[in-house]
Formats: C-alpha cells, sequence, structure tokens
C-alpha cells in the first residue's frame, strides 16, 4: 500500500483549485485522531471547543494554551498524514502581534502542530500579517467567534442584518489580504458564505455556513453523537453516547451479578 502523503497548506490550496472538498474535524487526543485521520480526514482541528468536549467547561473562555499544547501534541502523535491545527485559546493572541507570536511559538514547538487558528476578522489582521510575515501558519475564523459570546450574548447566527454581512464580507477580505492560509467561517448565511467563498482567493472551511465552502468541519463530539446536545447546523451521524452507555451499563450489571469476570 502506498503511504498517504502528508497534508500541507499547499494541499489545501491545490485542493480549492480543483475544485475538491476538504473534510476538517475536531480532535483531542491520539486516538480521536488516528481515527478520523482514518476514516478519511484531511485535517484535525484542535478546537477550544475542547473546553466543552472534554474539560467539562461551559465555554472555551477558560481554556488555557497549556491545556491546548498538552491536547495537541497528543492529536500529533496520533496523526500520520493529517494537517494538524491548534486554536490559540482566549487571551493569547488578542493584546498584541507580539503576544500571538510567543503563544503560536509555543504551540508549534511543543506540539508539533502544523498552523494555528484565531477568532477575529479586520480588528484581527494586522496580527495575522505580523504571524505570517514570521513563516507562521494561520487559520482565519470569522462568523460566530465564540470566544466573543460575552460579548455577543449567544451563539446565534452571525450575518442576518445588512450591517453584519457588509462587516464579515470586510473581515473576509481583510483576514485574506493578511495572508491566512484559510479560514472557517461559523454559522452565517449560506448566501453570504457562497458570496466569501467566491471572493477570496483562499480555501473557506464551514460549519454551519451552508455548503459553498471548499472544505466542512465539524466538532468529534457532536458528529458521533456523544455530546449531550448538538448545535442545529451539526447532525449526528451516530449515537455513540448512547452505545457507550450500553456497554457500560451491561458491563456493570455483569460485574454485580458476578457474571463477570468468568
Ligand atoms: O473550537 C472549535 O472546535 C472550533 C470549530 C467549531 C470550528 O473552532
Amino acid at each position: 500500500m502506498t503511504e498517504k502523503r502528508a497534508v500541507t497548506a499547499a494541499t489545501l490550496q491545490r485542493a480549492r483549485l480543483r475544485d475538491e472538498k476538504t473534510v476538517w474535524l475536531t480532535a483531542y487526543d491520539a486516538v480521536s485522531a488516528r481515527i478520523a485521520e482514518d476514516a478519511g480526514c484531511d485535517v484535525l482541528l484542535v478546537g477550544d471547543s475542547l473546553g466543552m468536549t472534554c474539560l467539562g467547561l461551559d465555554s472555551t473562555i477558560p481554556v488555557t494554551l497549556d491545556q491546548m499544547i498538552h491536547h495537541t501534541a497528543a492529536v500529533v502523535r496520533g496523526r500520520r498524514h493529517a494537517w494538524v491545527v491548534c486554536d490559540l485559546p482566549f487571551g493569547t493572541y488578542q493584546q498584541s502581534p507580539e503576544q500571538a507570536f510567543a503563544s503560536s511559538v509555543r504551540v508549534l514547538q511543543q506540539s508539533g502542530c502544523d498552523a494555528v487558528k484565531i477568532e477575529g476578522g479586520t480588528h484581527i489582521a494586522p496580527t495575522i500579517a505580523f504571524l505570517a510575515e514570521r513563516g507562521i501558519a494561520v487559520v482565519a475564523h470569522i462568523g460566530l467567534t465564540p470566544q466573543s459570546v460575552k460579548k455577543f450574548g449567544s451563539y446565534g447566527k452571525r450575518g442576518k442584518s445588512e450591517s453584519e454581512r457588509a462587516a464579515l464580507l470586510q473581515d473576509a477580505k481583510a483576514v485574506c489580504e493578511a495572508g491566512a492560509i484559510c479560514m472557517v467561517v461559523e454559522n452565517i448565511p449560506a448566501d453570504l458564505t457562497a458570496e466569501i467563498s467566491a471572493m477570496v482567493e483562499i480555501p473557506v472551511i464551514g460549519i454551519g455556513a451552508g455548503p459553498a465552502c471548499h472544505g466542512q468541519v465539524l466538532v468529534f463530539h457532536d458528529l458521533l453523537g456523544i455530546s449531550a446536545t448538538n448545535p442545529p447546523f451539526a447532525p449526528a451521524y451516530s449515537d455513540l453516547r448512547s452505545m457507550m452507555s450500553a456497554a457500560i451499563s451491561r458491563w456493570a450489571s455483569d460485574v454485580k451479578s458476578g457474571v463477570f469476570p468468568q
């Protein structure tokens, strides 16, 4: 069997030019990374959704850089060829381009991942440029940006009003011109995504943003039906939560009844 070649930033751009969709999935440990990669995922995103999926937090805001590095290093150990992206968590890049650079260097050196993702549009574009000029692969993230939930008050759809639409188009243009490798667009109207995808030259990866994207990303626990609840735009393709619970409760009852061990 020929070994699959490592996915790189260039692979993603080539896929866009060939009109091939790329498949992104979040991963938080070596086992889920290997399962996702073997199942055909091109990119493994160590999202700061880690806070909710694995750490029992109720938002991404308390997630730390050390936690992201710890989980990203595990994902890197589990992957063979997928591109691994690590979210810079809240408070580790917004202060200044220099702060973002220092955080990115720690993430890249200590986890071995390929790129960092940061949330924000026009206001964060100078930071993206600062990182890109210093050789760092940056994935931008616009639309619903969960680290700003306290400011917006909800995880609702963005870009519904004319003014928000115009601002998001401006954001997309700014992060692209700043040198982002690609951008995630989250929870925005499908027709706005289509406008963005046609306007920018980098791959646009959607989550809750309709089909007019160059790739799609979902959260591992949502896709597999492990999360207690899913956002409306994230269908569960399995019901692992029930399956896990059934297996554990069968074993527990075998222990109690003395059937296990034999
Ligand atoms: O943190 C995360 O998992 C993300 C995805 C939802 C895009 O940013």
